[in-house]
C-alpha cells in the first residue's frame, strides 16, 4: 500500500513482451488507470509536483486527456486537449511529428486561451520525446507559458527528455 511511486507506477501497468514487436516490453497503462489506489496516487503525486505553477492542464489524445481532467479538478484549473489532427471544428495551430513508422500530426484551437497561461502538459508515457515535443511547439505557437510537462512513466534510453529540451521541467512518476 506504501509502495514507493516509482515502484507503484511499474507494478500497476500491464507488461506485454514482444508488443508491438520481438523484444519490446510493452508497459500498458489502462490497468494503472483502472486501479482506483494506484490512480489516484499518480493524479495526486503529479499534481503536488507543479502544485501552484500553472493555470491550466493540457492533456495529450487519448490517454492524456484522463490524467488531465483529473489533475485539473484537483488543482482546481481548466482543462484543454491536445487533439489528433482533424478533429478540432475551428482554426488550428498543428505540428507534425515522427513516429516509428510514418508521421502523425497534433493540433489546438488558435486563441482560446489567452496568451501568457501557464501550461502544465500532461501524459501517460514519454518515450521518443516526438509527441510531446510537438505539444510543447503548439503551446509556444499560441504563445501560452509552459509551466511543465509530466507523465506517470518515462521509458528509458529512447531520448525522450532531450527531444523535449533542457529548457523545460520535465516530472516523471517512474522511469522504466
Ligand atoms: C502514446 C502515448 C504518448 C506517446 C508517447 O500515444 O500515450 O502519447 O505514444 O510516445 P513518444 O514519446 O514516442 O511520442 P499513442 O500515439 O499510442 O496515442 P493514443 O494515446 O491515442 O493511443
Amino acid at each position: 500500500a506504501d509502495m514507493p511511486i516509482e515502484e507503484l507506477v511499474p507494478a500497476a501497468c500491464a507488461k506485454i513482451q514482444d508488443f508491438p514487436k520481438e523484444g519490446i516490453l510493452f508497459y500498458d497503462v489502462t490497468t494503472l488507470f483502472a486501479d482506483p489506489v494506484a490512480f489516484r496516487r499518480c493524479v495526486d503525486e503529479l499534481t503536488d509536483r507543479f502544485a501552484g505553477r500553472f493555470d491550466i492542464v493540457a492533456g495529450v489524445e487519448a490517454r492524456g486527456f484522463l490524467m488531465a481532467a483529473a489533475m485539473a479538478y484537483k488543482a482546481g484549473t481548466g482543462v484543454m486537449t491536445v487533439r489528433k489532427a482533424g478533429k478540432l471544428p475551428r482554426d488550428t495551430f498543428t505540428k507534425e511529428y515522427q513516429l516509428e513508422y510514418g508521421s502523425a500530426a497534433i493540433e489546438i484551437h488558435k486563441e482560446d486561451i489567452p496568451a501568457g497561461t501557464g501550461v502544465l502538459i500532461v501524459d501517460d508515457l514519454l518515450a521518443t520525446g516526438g509527441t510531446l515535443a510537438a505539444a510543447v511547439h503548439l503551446m509556444h505557437q499560441a504563445k501560452l507559458e509552459v509551466a511543465g510537462v509530466g507523465v506517470f512513466l518515462e521509458l528509458e534510453g529512447l531520448g525522450g527528455r532531450e527531444a523535449i529540451g533542457s529548457g523545460l521541467r520535465v516530472e516523471s512518476l517512474a522511469v522504466a
